[in-house]
This record gives structure tokens, sequence and C-alpha cells, in this order.
């Protein structure tokens, strides 16, 4: 039993109003069900992303230079690095980084088949903290930039001071020279958002459920799912979808030694997604020590990718 995720899982419950961490989403069904969430027409998040950087590969090849890392915190899917990889024909170095090791090493053998040419070094850390590369990087000598990708709108978990606090902790580990390609997902309509965070193919809330399915087969919990329904809201003056399982009735659940009182209506917040519109990101890139040197948008203007410099 993974006593981390029981103390988490209970501090949330326990907590008015309830609130579950939404890292606990990606279990391997949880990461399966979100793969299927990419695949939807109503998640335009993904489709709209990849598009984009598909049409501006070349300007982005062209910051991939000989004397450059490519640095990728989270170690994503390979799918959208693979896009810069292949425009990029002279790049020295690709470095995942990812606080789990055996994601990370996975992510940098994936990489190393697929490039047989580039280089990877995995780096172990934690992108909620300061990192410095600078000893990892004495054996590159020639690489003078650090690049770092961070797709995906997973910006969009963090809160605004949270997002800072991350930027700040990129903005160290690239030191003098370089920059950052980041994903942010824009203001839009409020129905297309709430659609997309409650998809017609009901795969979203399935995933969101998922989470109770988890407490239940990993920590002993006993969620009866159909008792509570998930619901996607657009909180305009935050500027973020919330994600919550509502209770649809007055109801007990034991979790291990604890019972968890649910009132009839009663919440659990379960994922924020925060939305940038380009002057507000702007701002929050700029405490953490960035400036804009580009950015590009679809012609719908749902998804913006950034090209950040120190
Ligand atoms: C992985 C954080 C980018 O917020 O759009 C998708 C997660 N949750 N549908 C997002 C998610 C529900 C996703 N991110």
């Amino acid at each position: 039993m993974d006593k981390i995720f029981l103390h988490d899982v209970l501090a949330g419950l326990n907590a008015s109003p309830k609130t579950l961490p939404c890292k606990y989403f990606y279990d391997r069904r949880g990461s399966e069900l979100f793969e299927k969430i990419c695949a939807c027409d109503d998640y335009y998040v993904t489709r709209t992303e990849m598009a984009l950087l598909q049409e501006i590969a070349p300007q982005l090849g062209a910051l991939l230079d000989a004397n450059t890392a490519l640095i990728e915190p989270g170690a994503g899917g390979l799918k959208k690095v693979s896009i810069l990889l292949q425009a990029a024909k002279q790049l020295p170095l690709y470095a995942p980084l990812d606080i789990s090791g055996d994601f990370l090493h996975e992510a940098a053998a994936n990489i190393a088949r697929h490039f047989p040419n580039l280089q990877t070094q995995a780096i172990v850390g934690d992108f909620t903290k300061q990192i410095d590369i600078d000893a990892l990087l004495l054996a590159y000598p020639h690489i003078t930039h650090r690049l770092i990708f961070f797709p995906g709108s997973t910006f969009g978990n963090f809160d605004p001071i949270q997002g800072q606090e991350f930027l700040q902790n990129m903005r160290h580990l690239i030191g003098n020279k370089g920059g950052m390609i980041i994903g942010v997902d824009a203001v839009k309509p409020v129905h297309i958002l709430e659609r997309a965070y409650d998809d017609s193919e009901g795969v979203t809330a399935a995933f969101n459920k998922n989470l109770l399915k988890r407490i239940n087969d990993e920590l002993g919990g006993d969620f009866n799912l159909s008792n509570f329904k998930h619901r996607a809201v657009f909180n305009q003056q935050h500027s973020r979808i919330e994600m919550h399982l509502d209770s649809m009735q007055a109801q007990n659940v034991p979790i291990g030694e604890q019972t968890i009182a649910f009132d009839a209506g009663e919440s659990i917040h379960t994922e924020n997604s925060y939305k940038y519109d380009v002057p507000h990101f702007t701002n929050i890139a700029g405490q953490a020590g960035f400036t804009i040197k580009q950015y590009w948008q679809d012609s719908k203007q749902y998804f913006t990718i950034f090209h950040l410099m120190v």
C-alpha cells in the first residue's frame, strides 16, 4: 500500500471543501483513458497543439542548433517531441527530466531508438524545486544554450502561483542562455471549454471516476461509483476549468480504517485546468524572468505556443 497516496487522499477528503490531487489520475487505466480523451472530438487541446507544432516545426527546428540541448520536464510521450527532433538536424543532446527514474529511462531509451544519432541524458529531478545541471553538462562543453520543451498545457494544472514558481525553476535550470517552448491553452467560449472536459462519449467522466476506483482498489476504499456524478465547470473568476465528482446522495464511504461522510450534492474537487490569454501568461512569465520572443496560435486562437527567452 502506498502510504503517501493514502495520506494525500485522507487529507483531501477530510478537508472542506473536499479535494483530491489530480496527479493520482494516471495509473495504468487512467493513462489509457487520458489517451482516449486526447482522441475525443470534443477535446480540442491535443489535436490543436499537434497541428500547430507541425506547422511551426521548421521554426522550432532552427532553434535546435548544434550548440543547444533540448530539455523536456515531465518526459511525456514521444509524439510531440518527435516533431521537434525531426526538424532538428544537428541537435547534440536530448535530456528528459522526471522525478521517477523508471519513466525517465524508458523515455530516454525510446528516443534513442528512434533517433540513433542523438545523445540522450536522463535527468532525475523534481521540477517543483530548483534543479542544477551544470555538472551534468560539463561533459558537453560545446553546448551553450538550453531550450526547455513543455507542451500539452500541463502548465494549466498549476495554480498561477505554482506556475510562476515552476517558471522560476526553469529559468534557473536554463542559466545564462536559452529559453523555453511552452504550450498553453487559451481562454475561449465557455460551452467549448465545458464540452472538452465533459465529452459526449463520457470518456472524461470515466477518467474522473477512475480516481475513486483507484482508491477502492489500492487503499481499501468502498466508493460506489454510480453514487457520484462527473461535473466540469468553467470558473470565470479564476479562469479555470474545474472538475468535480458530486455525491448524488448523503452517504458514508469507508476508506481503510476511516469513514468519510458526504452530504447530498457535496463535491470532491479533483482538478483545475487554468486557461490563459496572451497578456496574462506574458505577465506570469515576466515575473519569472522571461520575455516572450514569439508566440504562435491556431486560426481559432484556441491554443498558444510561446517561445520564452531568458
Ligand atoms: C493533462 C492537464 C493538460 O487539463 O486538459 C484532460 C488533463 N483532464 N481532461 C487538461 C485533463 C481532463 C489535461 N492536462
